[in-house]
């Protein structure tokens, strides 16, 4: 079997106390930490910039898997990397020239992830699927933590899992929203190897990080 790992989105995190809550996600077992980085203008809502990012980066050594819901991208991007991201995960709408993002993240050595939006297809990042070490599926409409799944992501991910199939690429395939006990078996079925969740591992069973991440990969 597939190993799966989890991203637990700090979104749902406590703010007021995000030191605590991140040695808290390395002591449950998270694999990475998912940041959500949000604009008020590529989404509609604000969270955390890259001050925030580079203060917690030091009381932990679980990676940090950054997601930039932010436009324009570009110029920013360095400052993530210096901020300590590990991976950097954009959204093609958001920048004038994917390719140079992406060879932008490569040259500050960092992981290059891709996202796709609900309405966005495959097709518009598929010539990049041979250079990129992720692919990040939204699996709802991008800017609010505690969304409903949207079902119809299944398809999508069973297509890019056939894809990569098909053609031996190495790409991660990970899969953001909504994600809970119920449909998690379905999103990794599908062909998901990396499931980011907020809601369920800070919420469910009274925030129990370590029950949530190992119910969330049916361990
Ligand atoms: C949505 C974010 C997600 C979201 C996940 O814009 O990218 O990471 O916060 O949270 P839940 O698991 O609550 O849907
Ligand atoms: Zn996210």
């Amino acid at each position: 079997m597939k190993k799966i790992k989890i991203s637990p989105s700090i979104l749902s995190a406590d703010f007021s106390n995000l030191r605590n809550e991140i040695k808290r996600l390395q002591t449950g077992g998270a694999d990475l930490i998912h940041v959500d980085v949000m604009d008020g203008h590529f989404v509609p809502n604000l969270t955390i910039g890259p001050p925030v990012i580079s203060a917690l980066r030091k009381y932990t050594k679980v990676p940090f898997d950054v997601h930039l819901m932010i436009s324009p991208v570009h110029k920013y991007i360095k400052d993530y990397a210096l901020a300590g991201a590990d991976i950097i995960t954009i959204h093609p709408e958001a920048t004038k020239n994917l390719s140079s993002s992406i060879k932008l993240i490569k040259k500050l050595k960092k992981k290059v992830g891709l996202s796709l939006n609900p309405n966005t297809k495959i097709d518009v990042i598929k010539k990049y699927l041979k250079s990129i070490d992720l692919v990040l599926i939204m699996s709802v409409y991008p800017g609010f933590g505690g969304q409903k799944f949207i079902v119809r992501t299944l398809d999508k991910i069973k297509k890019l899992n056939k894809i990569k199939n098909e053609k031996s690429l190495k790409f991660d395939i990970e899969v953001d929203g909504g994600i809970n006990f119920q449909n998690s078996k379905d999103v990794i079925n599908a062909g998901a190897n990396i499931l980011v969740s907020g809601t369920t591992i800070f919420k469910d069973n009274n925030g129990n990080i370590k029950k949530n991440i190992k119910k969330l990969k049916l361990a």
